[in-house]
């Protein structure tokens, strides 16, 4: 296969194929080379459109190289946010070292892919009883949010049970990324400056103290950002351990870690990240010997992993524009409209399957629901698509399907399949070992 991207239209602010939409599709052009097209076209037939289909073998080699770069010991934990499917989540439970959490569903959902308790870590603002106690019958680790979070908590002690605790520190920076979660005035952590004061709150209360967890914001493409953002953090868990209650165990270093979405924008580069990482853990053995660095991905691990199928239902010309109509659309696909990231139109790449012989033309891709903001890509330029063609979504695997508003409309949910496929470049598609 070799589909053909969507490139922006000339003055909409790029033009050509781009390297990130080559490098989007060339890790799903196929084995046997040529057959791509065909293979989602039967995948798409066996189980209907909408379909996300997320690659287990893209997966594991995303986990494969990440761990190759990472100082050893570090703790990877996989975002369950990012895409709790089952299958998906049963594939990275046995490739790291545990979950961050947000709910007692997702605890249920990760205690069920065979992760531990202990290795769980609940973080959020404004956790409810329940997922309090979800935790504490894990023995998952609780990432404090504020004093007031600390005392709920301190609640559910009972007998010998200490509740395990990190508290989560709002920094004095962020990551220069556009979902900033860190620095000035934030609803997550408390803030640096207070941190003391809690901490020796903390001793009050029969909790068990373990460390400290900052997250300083999501979809980060700069290596050189990313590192000063984890030195930093290690630089406050150095400042704050004075102050713990318990010698320091775990510093989360939070994560970040992006995948590219527009033309412009390219991989993380994972080697100078790595590099850094590694200096960074021997620093931390100097400095807070017996702590262990922890690192929480969730769309680095899985985005990449996963495409959306959809189909064109109509293709119609207004007043000299063309529009395809797909069956899929922002009820199943949120993340697509760009609203997580607080722009509009991520531009997520996309491709017509099977028409690369046809004429380019001058496309606005929309989506099935009465809302303007349903709109896949405006103005690309794209083979000439009919009704039934099939469109794949690229970058698709996170915050997907769990992060769009599905009974919008009252349309129906998408599928959603964990595919063994695509193989290394030699080996045939296994078309019997697709599940749920
Ligand atoms: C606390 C926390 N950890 C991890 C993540 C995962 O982020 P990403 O999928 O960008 O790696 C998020 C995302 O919002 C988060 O808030």
């Amino acid at each position: 296969m070799s589909p053909r991207a969507a490139e922006v239209a000339p003055g909409q602010g790029g033009g050509g194929v781009s390297r990130v939409l080559e490098s989007a599709l060339g890790r799903w052009r196929l084995a046997p080379a040529g057959d791509g097209a065909a293979h989602l076209e039967r995948l798409a037939t066996r189980h209907g459109t909408p379909l996300y289909v997320y690659s287990g073998p893209l997966i594991d080699r995303r986990v494969a190289r990440l761990r190759a770069e990472l100082p050893p010991g570090l703790a990877l934990l996989y975002a369950v946010k990012a895409n709790p499917q089952p299958a998906v989540l049963g594939r990275l439970a046995r490739q790291v070292d545990g979950c961050d959490v947000s709910s007692a569903a997702e605890i249920a959902a990760a205690l069920g892919a065979g992760v531990a308790g202990r290795d769980l870590s609940l973080a959020g603002p404004g956790k409810s009883e329940a997922e309090l106690a979800a935790a504490g019958a894990a023995d998952a680790l609780v990432v404090l949010e504020s004093e007031g979070e600390a005392r709920r908590l301190a609640a559910f002690a009972t007998g010998g049970y200490r509740p395990r605790v990190a508290l989560r520190i709002n920094p004095p920076f962020s990551l220069a990324v556009e979902a900033r979660m860190g620095g000035g005035p934030r609803k997550f952590g408390v803030d640096s400056e207070s941190a003391p004061a809690v901490l020796s709150a903390l001793r009050t209360l029969p909790l068990a103290f373990e460390g400290f967890h900052v997250y300083a914001g999501s979809r980060c493409l700069d290596a050189v950002a990313l590192a000063e953002a984890q030195r930093a953090t290690l630089r406050l868990a150095c400042a704050l351990a004075p102050h713990a209650p318990a010698p320091v165990r775990l510093v989360n270093l939070g994560g970040g870690f992006g995948i590219p979405h527009f033309a412009d924008e390219s991989p993380l580069a994972l080697a100078a990240v790595g590099d850094a990482l590694r200096s960074l853990a021997a620093e931390a053995a100097r400095r807070l010997p017996g702590a262990r660095l922890a690192l929480e991905l969730g769309r680095y691990l899985v985005g990449e992993a996963g495409l959306y199928l959809t189909r064109v239902i109509d293709r119609k010309v207004s007043r000299g524009k063309t529009f395809l109509i797909l069956n899929g659309g922002a009820h199943h696909h949120w993340h697509a409209t760009g609203a997580l990231e607080g722009r509009r139109h991520l531009h997520f790449p996309l491709a017509v399957l099977g028409a690369d012989d046809r004429p380019v033309e001058c496309t606005t891709v929309c989506g099935p629901l009465c809302a303007p903001h349903d709109t896949w890509a405006e103005d690309v330029l794209l083979p000439r698509a009919a009704p039934g063609d099939l469109v794949a979504v690229f970058q698709s695997g996170a915050y997907g399907a769990s992060a769009s508003p599905q009974s919008f409309l009252g349309k129906p949910p998408p599928g959603e399949r964990l595919v063994e496929w695509p193989d290394d470049a030699h080996n045939p598609i296994p078309e019997e070992n697709d599940n749920a």
